[in-house]
């Protein structure tokens, strides 16, 4: 997803100075107003503003506060937008930990995969202190093609948690309805395309019925993120006293292809585990 988004940043013409642990990607971008930094140390003595694209909390506690991470030397950095996946909890410590150090956080969540982040054309979910938000807009209006301003800080994370148990419960459902028209009998095509020429034709589904048609399911989101992204909801569920049982429910079967070895592929997959 960073690699996608950074290349859409840069082909709006903005100058970046890049950063990933494996430095091989980074490199593939790296041409004309793009550059490498050898480390996160290194984008914070240069750069104003940082953008994270990065796994969970703990790839982005490395990348900030390890031996050579961002706040590691001479930190100029006074914007940090905070773009991966985390639970509102976090990013509301996160914000009080950057504050120490006179930066801002601003959130940046994004909904949609790797064909949207290619495309220019996620959805963010923004927030968080207005005035910088305002100063980070253009640069995030290079990925996306709309800004949800979700208010303060917290609430854009809480809107992704909202929309990843939607895509968790739904791509489920999916697996689950195909796999009963196939022990009917059915092809997995001629599923999918029934359930589609009806009023369930909804746009989200079009990648995963492909998927479900083909039996290929090449990741744009990975399994192991939606277990990881199921975690931080249904802690987030906990934090604000929500009942989540479909939460519950899609979060052992996704955790039991993950022990089938799926971890890799589109959680479209999790419809493989109901063959067995
Ligand atoms: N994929 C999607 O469709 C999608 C959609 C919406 C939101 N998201 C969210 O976006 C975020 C990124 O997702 P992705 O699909 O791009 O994940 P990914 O392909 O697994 O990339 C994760 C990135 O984090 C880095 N990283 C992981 N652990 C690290 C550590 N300990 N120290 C330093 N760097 C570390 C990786 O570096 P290396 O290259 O060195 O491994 C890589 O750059 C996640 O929060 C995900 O939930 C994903």
């Amino acid at each position: 997803m960073g690699a996608r988004m950074a290349a859409n940043m840069i082909g709006s013409g903005r100058a970046l100075l890049l950063y990933n642990r494996t430095r091989a990607r980074a490199e593939l971008l790296a041409a004309g107003n793009a550059a490498v930094a050898e480390t996160p140390a290194e984008v914070g003595e240069r750069t104003d503003h940082v953008f994270l694209m990065l796994t969970g909390p703990a790839a982005i506690d490395a990348v900030l506060w390890g031996e050579q991470g961002l706040l590691a030397g001479h930190c100029r950095c006074r914007i940090v937008v905070n773009m991966s996946t985390v639970p509102p909890a976090y990013n509301r410590q996160l914000a009080e930990k950057l504050k120490e150090r006179g930066i801002i956080l601003v959130e940046a969540l994004v909904s949609g995969s790797t064909e949207a982040a290619a495309a220019g054309s996620l959805v963010l979910l923004a927030g968080g202190d207005e005035e910088a938000l305002q100063q980070v807009k253009p640069a995030l209006a290079s990925m996306g093609s709309k800004i949800m301003i979700c208010g303060g800080l917290g609430r854009a994370s809480s809107m992704k948690m909202v929309i990843n148990l939607l895509l968790a419960i739904f791509t489920g459902a999916l697996g689950e309805a195909v796999t009963l028209g196939e022990k009917c009998g059915f092809s997995a095509a001629e599923v999918v395309d029934t359930i589609f020429a009806g009023p369930i034709d909804w746009g989200f589904f079009e990648a995963k019925a492909a998927m479900l048609r083909e039996d290929a399911f090449p990741a744009g989101f990975p399994i192991k993120h939606m277990c990881k992204d199921l975690g931080f909801l249904r802690q987030t569920g906990d934090e604000v006293e929500a009942r989540l049982p479909l939460a519950q429910a899609v979060a052992t079967l996704y955790e039991e292809a993950m022990a089938e070895g799926l971890s890799e592929l589109d959680f479209a997959a999790v419809k493989k585990i109901f063959h067995q």
